[in-house]
């Protein structure tokens, strides 16, 4: 009879060889299951390199096109489109974003050409960066962030983005009952087939830094009326049951590597996908560290990548994808 423990019982039999690790991996990353965020401005004549995100860039109309199709060879999942206004087309309404013309909406239009049916064309629904006071929504008189008028926000921005070819939604603005209000908006219009990505467990971070300049934020203060504190584990869980009730057919958790506990709660509790977010701040660091030689960084991307996945989320969004999937192809 076999003891059930040593010397019979030996796990590193199966770590032995790179072919038995390989064979009992419990996780895998496909380039399927990646999508890469892109910047885009209508205000530059070239892309523009981002100091605090090494190898990120804010594109062009052109080099947004020419990633969307590196994006498609790599394999990749999907692109997660950022508009990135000029500061003079900034309002207090964030008029930019239904503006049909204006740089996320033209720039969701030559992603969708470029991309055909290669990979899903996503987009980020939220006012922050076409708000002159740079918050997720609209400010009530005594500058407060006015949820309700938010609301109706989103359902305009939500239909201009069905329009320019967005197949996917991605609800980051983390205002109460904004996924039912852009669900039914794209309903009412017969855009029955736009899906939502609810970014159900988004919290107040510190990790978004490098992200603010990205997109070049006029924000102020900080975001914590909406989302979430950091320190709180059921909530994130509730927010995306309430998404999932209010029909998110795929919800986020974010930032991810600080929150895989919620990415592995989440993913226990929904019956819809479960996405992460590997945001600009985990990004950043890693880069940070492995340019002062102090990380192996190819070997601590993909360990990141691998402990998200492991968690329990499907798919990643994250700056690395396109280099990730091109290595996971032997490229
Ligand atoms: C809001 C938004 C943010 C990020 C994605 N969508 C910034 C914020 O909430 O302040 C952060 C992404 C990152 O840091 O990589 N539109």
């Amino acid at each position: 009879m076999n003891s059930g423990s040593f010397p019979e019982v030996r796990p590193r039999r199966l770590r032995a060889t790179p072919a038995m690790r390989r064979l009992v991996a419990e996780t895998r990353i496909d380039p399927a299951q990646l999508v890469l965020p892109l910047f885009v401005r209508d205000d530059i004549v070239e892309p523009v390199p981002l100091q605090a995100m090494p190898g990120v860039v804010q594109h062009t109309f052109d080099s947004l096109g020419a990633a969307v199709t590196e994006a498609a060879e790599a394999g990749l999942g999907g692109v997660m489109l950022f508009g990135v206004p000029a500061d003079s087309a900034k309002d207090a309404r964030g008029s930019g974003a239904t503006d049909p013309d204006g740089v996320l909406n033209a720039a969701t239009r030559v992603a969708v050409a470029e991309a055909g049916d290669a990979l899903v064309v996503q987009t980020d629904l939220c006012l922050d960066e076409f708000t002159d006071h740079g918050h997720c929504g609209v400010l009530a008189p005594d500058g407060s962030v006015d949820n309700d008028a938010s609301l109706e926000r989103y359902r305009d921005m939500a239909l201009e983005q069905a329009r320019a070819g967005s197949q996917m939604l991605g609800l980051s603005g983390m205002m109460d009952g904004q996924v039912a209000a852009v669900r039914g908006a794209l309903d009412a219009e017969g855009f029955d087939q736009v899906a939502v990505l609810a970014y159900a467990a988004k919290y107040a971070s510190a990790f978004y830094g490098p992200f603010r300049e990205a997109v070049g934020s006029t924000l102020r203060g900080d975001r914590k009326t909406y989302q979430l504190d950091p320190a709180n584990r059921r909530e994130g869980v509730r927010e995306a049951l309430l998404d999932v009730a209010e029909g998110a057919d795929v919800v986020m958790v974010k930032p991810a590597m600080s929150y895989l506990d919620l990415v592995a709660d989440v993913s226990a509790s929904v019956p819809v996908p479960v996405w992460a977010y590997q945001v600009s701040g985990e990004y950043a660091m890693i880069e940070a560290a492995a340019a002062n030689g102090w990380i192996e960084r190819e070997r601590a991307i993909l360990e990141t990548l691998t402990s998200i996945r492991r968690a329990g989320a499907e798919a990643v969004l994250t700056y690395w994808a396109v280099e990730v999937a091109r290595s996971l192809k032997g490229l």
